[in-house]
């Protein structure tokens, strides 16, 4: 069967803020609504999606893939959810992203969504991943350092003529000090996704190698991540 995919990078700019977990989740949310997804881990030096995703020992990796060295079908692995990883190396500090439009357009076909993990900052990798990207969608904390950098990953998608989805505030504690997410929406002049608290169980999650959408379903990161891959679907 021959699937209309469509692929999606998550951004931020800014390092730390929630990238990984976003993505981690949001896979296996959609596969949870009965979609093939495939995720792929773009940031081939400073890999994280397998460890998020439970997935500790592989012996291939993008970069190998990247390199020449094996298929893409060698580098990629079946999450329990039924989505298809394909890691990048948790051991290899080099890595050379010209071919990854290549690797890319080998999923497009086979997956109802390709989600990209992107690195942070707006350097090469980034943009690799979001050249080869249908859409965007950016991740910010309600710091103004996040939001400052996410403005930056934003210019770099309106310089790319990308269609930007929106911004995904993560991370909210509701202290005073926070920017408050409707002035996050209009300073970006994109739309708010959806808004993240800061919560135990998203650590713990990690920890144990299991999204929290399947962890704690019932916590608030874990509905709303549901709610965006159900709103996804509907767009
Ligand atoms: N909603 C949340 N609640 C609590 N902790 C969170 C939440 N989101 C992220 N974190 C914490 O922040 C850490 C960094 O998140 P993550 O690895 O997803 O960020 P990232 O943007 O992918 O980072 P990098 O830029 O290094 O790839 C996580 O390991 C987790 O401890
Ligand atoms: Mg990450």
């Amino acid at each position: 069967m021959i699937r209309v995919s469509r692929v999606i990078s998550v951004i931020s700019g800014k390092g730390g803020v929630g990238k990984t977990t976003l993505v981690s989740n949001l896979v296996v949310a959609l596969s949870h609504l009965d979609k093939r997804v495939a995720v792929i881990d773009a940031n081939i030096t400073g890999a994280n999606l397998s460890v998020h995703l439970g997935l500790v020992q592989y012996d291939n990796s993008l970069n190998d893939v990247l390199d020449g060295s094996i298929d893409l079908s060698g580098a990629m692995y079946r999450h329990g959810s039924g989505v298809d990883i394909i890691p990048a190396s948790l051991t290899r500090l080099d890595g050379d992203m010209s071919g990854f439009k290549n690797v890319i357009s080998n999923l497009v076909g086979y997956y109802d969504y390709v989600i990209i993990d992107v690195a942070a900052g707006i350097e090469s990798e980034v943009y690799a991943a979001v050249s080869c990207s249908d859409a965007v969608m950016l991740v910010t904390t309600p710091e103004l350092t996040a939001v400052s950098n996410v403005a930056l990953a934003l210019r770099l998608c309106h310089n790319m003529s990308k269609t930007v989805l929106g911004v995904v505030i993560n991370q909210i504690h509701g202290d005073s000090f926070e920017i408050k997410s409707d002035a996050i929406g209009s300073f970006l002049d994109v739309p708010i996704i959806a808004r993240i608290e800061d919560h135990k169980h998203v650590r713990e999650s990690i920890a144990v190698g299991m999204p929290v959408v399947d962890y704690s379903p019932l916590s608030q990161p874990a509905k709303v991540i549901s709610d965006i891959a159900q709103n996804l679907i509907e767009y």
